[in-house]
């Protein structure tokens, strides 16, 4: 399964590269708010940094601006994947988009029937909120199964994207369930690596080999 990071902070996308071996990244109108800086020159300065795909929203309500700002960002960066929201709109977009061969992930999906639509739209991706699901007492990680069974059925190309990962559990039952991306949040990709066995076992392997080279007198190796 690919890892993606969710977020438009260079410098986490820059640490996450460094030991997290991410193979992309999503944003949306949200994260690149919250940077607070000019759009353009941000959005190619993600995508010059990640070796993998970058997922950008676009901002209309209908489909003719849909497929301007998609047009705009995919000649930006071929890394650039166009975000529309699974809306009969942005359905429309997706078609068209996706004629021009430019990649498309269809995002804000909640339900499997959404998901067929998405691929029968030739969406490149189709990103499930599994979180904001499980936020109102559905279940998200149902909804993953249902469109891997569906997409298998049928062949569809479509790569399912697990969004609004919240923790690590979110992480193993996308793999186990045969997801082809998760995107995670910065500290859920930190909370990946950590487990108290780890830390308790370093701390007791380095203490007994400072133990050794006290009494040896002898330093490091
Ligand atoms: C995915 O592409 C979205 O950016 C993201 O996963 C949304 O997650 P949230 O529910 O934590 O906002």
């Amino acid at each position: 399964m690919k890892l993606f990071l969710d977020s438009a902070n260079l410098t986490e996308i820059r640490e996450a590269m460094a030991w997290g071996g991410i193979d992309g990244v999503t944003t949306n109108p949200s994260l690149v708010a919250r940077e607070q800086r000019d759009f353009f020159p941000l959005l190619k300065e993600i995508c010059e940094t990640v070796h993998g795909p970058v997922s950008m929203e676009t901002t209309c309500r209908d489909a003719a601006g849909m497929v301007d700002e998609g047009r705009v960002f995919a000649k930006l960066h071929p890394n650039i994947v166009v975000k529309c929201p699974l809306t009969k709109e942005g359905l429309s977009a997706t078609r068209r988009l996706t004629g021009e061969g430019i990649r498309v992930n269809v995002t804000l999906c909640f339900s499997a029937a959404q998901a067929l639509l998405a691929a029968k739209a030739g969406a490149y991706i189709v990103s499930p909120f599994v979180g904001r699901l499980d936020d109102i007492s559905s279940d998200g990680m149902e909804l993953i199964r249902e469109i891997r069974t569906i997409y298998d059925n049928y062949h569809y190309a479509t790569q399912i994207l697990v969004a609004s990962v919240r923790h690590p559990r979110h992480v193993v039952e996308a793999a186990r369930l045969g997801a082809d991306i998760a995107t995670l949040p910065f500290g859920v990709l930190e909370a990946l690596v950590r487990h108290p066995l780890t830390e308790i076992g370093l701390e007791r392997f380095l203490k007994d080999w400072e133990q050794l080279s006290a009494t040896s007198g002898r330093k490091g190796l």
